[in-house]
């Protein structure tokens, strides 16, 4: 279905919502990043560097666009961690939407996974459930894949001299396979079996 070659490794981009230093969002990415770096590619989108959206703006020539763009064609999927931010997604990731649902529409398409991780009772379902019905808008048409969904609450709980302890994010791990077995069911790294 995503035409992905066997042999290739799955590449995934991964979208931060959060610029905080200490950013538990953060610390997630970076967990997956070196419980998975060996079997899949991933790469991070640079938040940080986009201009504020504005219509007015949109056809401008931004490098940092441009990389973005280039960014998320890259990706086979696409793994979005929003912090929750007065019972929404972080402005971070909002401008991060609204650049990718003008001029060139780079997640159509594209399979997607939502997470996120807070300090409190709810585990960002509110930043989540609205990111999610942002993928799906008409100018974003984003593929939001089932069985998918983790809501990490309580995280200070979960980390241990400053890294993510397997047995507390089993959810975590279960819904990020289920993605990776999505995108490429021939996997050929038995992900499921794990
Ligand atoms: C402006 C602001 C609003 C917040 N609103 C919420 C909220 O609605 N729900 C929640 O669970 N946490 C809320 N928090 C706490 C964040 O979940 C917490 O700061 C978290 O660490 C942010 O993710 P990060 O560590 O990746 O930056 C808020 C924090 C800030 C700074």
């Amino acid at each position: 279905m995503f035409n992905i070659n066997k042999d290739e490794k799955v590449k995934i981009l991964l979208v931060v919502g959060s610029s905080r230093k200490g950013s538990y969002n953060q610390l997630i990415a970076d967990y997956l990043k070196d419980r998975y770096g060996d079997t899949i590619d991933f790469k991070q989108a640079d938040l940080k560097s986009l201009p504020v959206y504005s219509e007015d703006i949109e056809k401008e020539d931004f490098p940092s666009v441009t990389k973005l763009r280039e960014d998320v064609n890259w990706a086979d999927g696409v793994l979005l961690l929003t912090p929750e931010h007065n019972f929404t997604m972080s402005v971070l990731m909002k401008n991060f939407i609204d650049w990718c649902s003008r001029v060139e529409h780079v997640l159509e398409g594209k399979p997607t996974m939502v997470t996120g991780a807070t300090l409190g009772h709810l585990g960002t379902v509110m930043a989540q459930s609205h990111l999610r019905q942002a993928l799906l808008s008409p100018g974003v048409k984003a593929i939001a894949v089932p069985n998918t969904e983790v809501y990490i609450n309580a995280i200070q709980d979960r980390i241990k001299d400053g890294k993510l302890l397997d047995d507390k994010v089993e959810s975590l791990n279960t819904a990020f396979i289920n993605f990776i077995d999505y995108i490429k069911p021939d996997n050929g790294y038995c992900f499921s079996c794990n």
